[in-house]
């Protein structure tokens, strides 16, 4: 993998550059800015060295269709205002631009294309789509770590066409995670939540191998809950799990990993509502679980105090409302607690856990922070990222 930094002739050389700018977005409003900060040195670089940049990224889960929604324009406006630089969102059909005259049409040198999940092609991995995409550049450049575990078009398929560089975000992450796989001491934890429950699910199978424990929060707990007999009411829930979470339990029995998910939890009639703790056999049909209760934090604590090293990726609950923030704000303390006397070593992943320390203005109290979700867990599972194989 070549890196960008070492680049020397970037002057006027057109970068397309593939960001992941899949920021939390309320009512058009950034609500965290993290994955922005992080890849401002790449482009700092690049503007340094005089090259003209064209930024790829996608925002949410569009699935081929244009979602007034999901436009990249609040980003754009947020990139423009940390580099201080004009910055052009373009928002016509990235299929009809005439690649050859692309940058004479305009004054700016930094550009921004919509969603490119807005075509179905770019999640189709489709070679024309990408060597189109590739004609607009001369210089290929990955800095989006955190989706480089997505076999796509402006991921994968680009570098087949272009000289292609890793960012610097991306060596740094990807350099970390190196460095955090040799070191790693047991027991080792990891705590997994969220609600991206398709895209993790399956990893649990693979990191039951190398963790002696897995907590299950978030989201995906409620499959869980659910196929041991609870009612989860209006609780989001992956349909049609039952096999992998069988799955899940015997092979966790064969490996003597533990599998814990909550024992007791926190629900209300919809996502605004009073928060009440409920043991599991109590939650009614039209109550949604957004939290975990009390006696799931005891025993998540306990386990923490016992673990060498902590992974954690994805929320315990709702944070974004503080009502349904308890259960993550505690677990968050307890990894603290831990990590500032040197008792675990802290790794953590995934947007939405990075916003949350964010909240809690804690993201520097843990050894290592990713901005990755999917691809945090892949790489640590071992598997190779197509993003990263592409750079190879
Ligand atoms: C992420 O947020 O993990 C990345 O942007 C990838 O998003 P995805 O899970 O929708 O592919």
């Amino acid at each position: 993998m070549r890196s960008i930094i070492n680049e020397k002739n970037l002057n006027n050389k057109k970068i397309l550059l593939r960001l992941d700018l899949n920021v939390p977005l309320k009512r058009d409003k950034i609500t965290d800015t993290t994955r922005i900060d992080k890849i401002l040195p790449t482009l700092n670089f690049l503007i340094k060295e005089k090259a003209k940049i064209i930024i790829l990224s996608h925002v949410g889960r569009p699935k081929g269709k244009i979602v007034k929604e999901l436009s990249l324009k609040p980003i754009c406006e947020e990139l423009q205002n940390k580099l201080r630089k004009k910055v052009k969102l373009v928002s016509e059909n990235i299929k009809q631009i005439k690649s050859k005259n692309f940058f004479n049409n305009y004054n700016e040198d930094i550009f921004i294309l919509e969603n490119i999940r807005f075509y179905s092609e770019e999640e189709q991995n489709d070679n024309k789509f990408a060597e189109m995409l590739s004609n607009l550049g001369d210089i290929y450049v990955n800095d989006a770590f955190s989706c480089s575990h997505r076999a796509h078009a402006s991921i994968y398929k680009i570098p087949k066409f272009l000289p292609s560089f890793s960012g610097l975000q991306l060596d740094l992450e990807v350099n970390a995670l190196n460095k955090i796989t040799s070191k790693i001491v047991r027991p080792i934890t990891c705590i997994i939540g969220g609600s991206k429950i398709s895209t993790k699910i399956d990893v649990i199978k693979n990191l039951i191998t190398k963790f002696d424990s897995i907590i299950i929060v978030g989201g995906m707990a409620n499959n869980f809950i659910e196929y041991f007999g609870n009612n989860v009411g209006k609780s989001i829930k992956e349909k049609n799990c039952d096999i992998i979470v069988e799955e899940i339990i015997s092979l966790s029995k064969k490996e003597k990993c533990k599998i814990i998910y909550p024992e007791d939890v926190i629900v209300s009639k919809d996502l605004n509502g009073s928060p009440q703790n409920k043991e599991l056999n109590k939650i009614l049909s039209d109550e949604m679980i957004l939290d975990i209760g009390p006696k799931t934090i005891d025993k998540i604590t306990k386990i923490i105090d016992n673990s060498k090293t902590i992974l954690w990726n994805g929320p315990a609950g709702y944070f974004e409302n503080p009502n349904f923030a308890y259960g993550s704000i505690q677990i968050a303390k307890k990894i603290i607690e831990n990590s500032k006397v040197n008792k675990i070593f802290s790794v953590v992943g995934g947007g939405d856990t990075v916003s949350l320390l964010n909240n809690l203005n804690a993201v520097n109290e843990f050894n290592f922070v990713s901005t990755a979700g999917g691809a945090f867990l892949e790489y640590l599972e071992g598997k190779n990222l197509p993003g990263i194989t592409a750079l190879n």
